[in-house]
Formats: structure tokens, sequence, C-alpha cells
């Protein structure tokens, strides 16, 4: 498949999984034979011609995008399991890959090649929801829907919602760092965790689970394995804040002429509804003519057709309060004509169809076909330049069979620029790359606003991160991984990850 991945050869420093592996696997999960996965094909070469080998759940992405070749996926129940089946890999040299939900965009939860997968699925109990201090503590393998309906009963809400959340689990969110939808009301996941618990990569169990909001007892560790993509240690538990439900949502989609008037829009928003917005999204015409085609039961939501839409969501306690502040923004906002149309859910049903036209934007592409994903920080008023940019870069070489689309969370300034073609070829990718990167620096932009780098992004950290800044990441590794086990290939460049391997003869 031409331009899917860069292609990476194995690193030969890391070992085999033996039979004799497999055996230490099955004893580290109390010989439960649910816990270890082993590949059902002799070479697990039929992986990508869907050939139903029982590791191509671990072994392939969402996206179908990247495949990796792993012969063993483990599942340990509680830290002590995953501990021992640390502490054997690290005996052994055998490169790991963590897993949660497989949701994430960029490479970095499969497999490059043949490492072991530690997927937490199986560690998935909500330890405990503490409703006096807003705080729950959850085992990694918790999914991001099932610990929202649970603090939901109890009145309150977790900081983060995705489209992914029925899948995503709470260490994966963590691990990437997840932003998502609401990250404008409550923030980056940074400050919303408040202690973890992390298995690192000798099998060593380090113990940060504090559910203190004020700990400023020396450096803060959480934060390296908070957004590290599982190259620094495996996240086995969380706390983290969980705040009172709104209890007053409104959900308003609007249609506008130009994308400068969805900037102007936000500003108004920002000034007018001010602590009651908790979502501002954008996406053009051609990400909602994509879901019109691709999703069943979605429908255009306005009379007319505009290039631009926005969806703005409010979230607050007091209706009569909310309300009318909605309302003296949508007269503003109808009277300076920045908006073309609008229309405000009427219920929680519409509200919810509004939402899904902006969420499942990235469902309709894969279904679509093959994407390119590039998701991207730039100057909010400027983003919008880099997907007409690339459109006009595009037609003449590859016309009509390539539609260039740009959606995402407006308010954060995070653009998500995609790619929508029939299949991955090296042709398109070369016009993409390294344009839309060099593009994203001269900017002074992120190459990874939230997906995180993964294996789709590892060279191009250099695009966002001065070079001082990789190399100590890398000094990082080598001081938590020195045998760089964990999630190899993945975040950091080829050259600084190979300078953070201790050589083998000091081991
Ligand atoms: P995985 O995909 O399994 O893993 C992601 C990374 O984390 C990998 O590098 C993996 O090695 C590591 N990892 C996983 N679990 C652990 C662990 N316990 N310890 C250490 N490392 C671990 N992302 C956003 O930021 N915002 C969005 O709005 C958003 N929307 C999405 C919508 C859809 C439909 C999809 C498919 C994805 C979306 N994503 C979004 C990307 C993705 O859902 C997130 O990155 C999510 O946080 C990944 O969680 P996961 O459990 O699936 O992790
Ligand atoms: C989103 O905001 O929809 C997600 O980050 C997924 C995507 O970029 O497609
Ligand atoms: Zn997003």
């Amino acid at each position: 498949m031409g331009g899917a991945s860069h292609v990476i050869a194995r690193d030969g420093r890391y070992g085999e999984v033996t039979e004799d592996d497999v055996k230490h696997f099955v004893r580290g999960v109390g010989g439960d034979a649910a816990g270890v996965v082993v590949s059902t094909s002799a070479t697990a070469t039929n992986l990508q011609d869907g050939g139903g080998d029982a590791l191509d759940k671990y072994n392939v992405d969402w996206m179908g995008k990247y495949h990796g070749r792993s012969r063993v996926a483990v599942l340990p129940k509680t830290t002590e399991e995953l501990s021992a089946i640390m502490a054997r890999c690290h005996a052994r040299n055998l490169a790991v890959v963590p897993q949660g939900g497989n949701t994430g965009l960029v490479g970095g939860g499969v497999p490059a090649h043949d490492e072991v997968v530690v997927n937490l699925g199986r560690m998935n109990a909500i330890v405990s929801i503490d409703e006096d201090a807003g705080v729950s503590v959850v085992e990694a393998g918790v999914v991001l829907e099932e610990l929202e309906s649970a603090v939901r009963a109890r009145g309150m809400t977790v900081p983060l919602d995705l489209g992914a959340k029925g899948k995503c689990q709470m260490g994966g969110c963590v691990s990437t760092n997840a932003g998502g939808l609401r990250l404008l009301r409550y923030g980056s996941l940074r400050g919303s965790v408040l202690g973890l618990e992390v298995v690192l990569a000798n099998g060593e169990v380090l113990d940060l689970l504090r559910t203190l909001r004020k700990d400023n007892t020396g450096y803060d560790l959480k934060q390296l394995f908070i957004g590290a993509e599982g190259t620094l240690g495996i996240v086995t538990k969380i706390a983290i804040l969980t705040p009172r439900a709104p209890t007053n949502v409104n959900v308003a989609l609007f249609g506008l002429d130009s994308f400068a008037s969805c900037v102007e829009l936000l500003k108004l928003a920002r000034g007018r509804l001010g602590e009651i917005l908790s979502a501002f999204e954008f996406f053009d015409r051609e990400s909602l003519d994509l879901v019109l085609e691709q999703l069943k039961g979605t429908r255009d939501p306005l009379a007319k057709p505009c290039p631009f839409y926005v969806v703005v969501e409010t979230s607050g306690s007091v209706k009569s309060h909310d309300n009318a502040k909605l309302q003296a923004f949508l007269k503003i906002v109808k009277n300076k004509r920045v908006i073309v149309d609008g229309v405000v859910g009427k219920d929680e049903k519409h509200a919810f169809a509004l939402w899904t036209l902006r969420e499942r934007i990235s469902v309709a592409l894969k279904y679509a076909g093959a994407v390119y994903k590039y998701d991207i920080s730039l100057p909010t008023a400027r983003m919008y330049n880099l997907v007409t940019t690339l459109r006009a870069r595009l037609a003449p070489q590859f016309g009509s069979g390539v539609k260039v689309l740009g959606y995402g969370h407006l308010g954060d300034g995070n653009l998500h620029l995609n790619i929508s073609c029939a299949e991955y070829t090296d042709a398109l990718e070369r016009a993409i790359e390294p344009f839309v990167y060099e593009y994203t620096r001269d900017e002074r932009g992120s190459v990874s606003a939230e997906h995180g780098l993964g294996i789709m992004k590892a060279e191009e950290i250099i695009y966002s991160k001065d070079a001082k800044a990789v190399e100590l990441m890398g000094a990082m590794k080598r001081a938590l991984d020195p045998r760089g086990i964990l999630n190899p290939y993945k975040v950091l460049p080829a050259a600084t990850r190979a300078a953070a391997l201790v050589p083998m003869s000091k081991l």
C-alpha cells in the first residue's frame, strides 16, 4: 500500500516472542487463558488481506491505515499482573505497545512490527466516585462513555468529550492528552488529572495516585506521562476531576458565508455568552456534504447551503439566565449579519442531531475511503488559509478525486485538515507532506494539536519543537526506559530514540 505510513525498519535489538515468553505471560495473568491472545495464523502475514487472525483487532488501527504484525496480545486484570508482564518483557528486551481502545489517529496504539500488545481493556473498574470532592478514580481501561454515565448518575460530568467516547479508554485519553469538544470549558486534561498510577518499563509501579487539588512537592511527575503516548510508562489508574454537570444546555448551529465571519462569531460568543460558552466548533460545507453523503439519517440543517457552519453550545445552571443570554447573542449576530442563518436545538434529540453533523465527520471520512489527517494548531484568524492553499495546490494534479476538508475546535485554535481520497498513494502524500508541516512551522503552529505524534509524526516533531527540547525528551526517555522497549518507533525521531538507548553492554 503506497503512502499509508512511514516505513521504519524493525530494530534488531529487540527480542522475538518465544513459546516460553507466552507461558510466562499466561502465568503473569494468573493462568487466565482470556488474558493472552496468540496469533492464530502461523506467520500472521495475512493481516492486510483480512485473513481473520485473532490478533487483527490489536494489529490494525481504527482507520485501517496502520498495520502491525504482533504475535501476542496480553490483557492483564491488575497492576500486579501488568507489572509481572513488563518485568518479563524488560528482562527479555521485548518491545511493547500499550493499547487502550485503539481509536488513536496517528498509529501510536498498534505495533509497528511484532511488539507485544499490552491492552488495558480488562482493567476497567471504576474505583471510586467522590461526590463531595468531585473526584473519580478509575482504572485505565474504563471507557470514557461508561465513566460519563456513572458520574452523570450522581450529577457530575467528565471534563472531556470526544467522538470516540464509546470506545476510547481513560488511559488512552490521558496518554494522548486528548482535547475534544469540552476543552474550551474545562481546559486541558493536564489540569483535570490529579493523580496517576503507572507501571514503568522494568515493571516497577510508580504511585502518583493522589486526589489532591494542590500539591507543590517538587516536580509534577504525572505530567510526564500525560501525553507521552505510552513511551514512558503504562498508565494503570487515574484520579480525575469530575465537576458538577451543567443542568441547562443549549445547542445552536449557524451557517456563515466566510471563515472571517466564523472568527467574528467566536469573538462575539466569548464576549456575549461569557462563562456559559462551552463549545465552539466549525466545519466547512465540504465536511457537511460528506456527512450527508455517508451517514444515514443526517439532514441538511438549514434551508440553504452555506460555505461554513459553527456549532455553539452553552452550559449553565440557571435556565432563565442562560436562555436570556443566548437570545441576546442571537439577536446581535443576526443584526450584525455575522451569520446567514441559524437554528437552535429545540429539544435534546434535535440538539444531538445538530452535534452529530460535527462530531461524526471523522466517521464519515472513514466510510468514504482513505484519509490523510492533519491535526494542527494555528493562529485562529488565519487557520483556514491552509485549507484553501492546499486545495489550490492539489486540484491541478488530483482533480475532484481528492477532497480537502476543514473542521475543528475553532475555540481552541485547532484545525483538522483532512484529505479524503479513494486510496493512499505516494504521489498524493508527497504533494501534501512536507508542505503542510512547513506551512505550520512558518506560522509557529503545532503539527499535533491533540492527537499526538504516534508513528505518523515521530520525525515531524522538529517542525514544532526546538532541537534542545527534543534532546531533553530523549534524556527523559533514557532515564525512564533505557532499553527503549516502550512503544518504540513512536513520538521521538529515530536519531533521538537511538541516542536514548543505553548500549546493550551497559545494561
Ligand atoms: P489508543 O488509540 O489505544 O492509544 C493511543 C496512544 O496512547 C497510543 O500511543 C498508546 O500506546 C497509548 N496508550 C493507550 N493506553 C495507554 C495506557 N494505559 N498507558 C500508556 N499509554 C497508553 N482525539 C482528540 O484529542 N480529540 C478528539 O476530539 C478526538 N475525536 C476522535 C473521534 C473519533 C471518531 C476517533 C476515532 C478518534 C478521536 N480522537 C480524538 C483520537 C482518539 O480517540 C484519542 O486520541 C483517544 O484519547 C485515544 O484513546 P484510546 O483508548 O483509543 O487509545
Ligand atoms: C474531531 O475533532 O472530530 C477529532 O479530533 C477527530 C478527527 O480529527 O477527525
Ligand atoms: Zn478534534
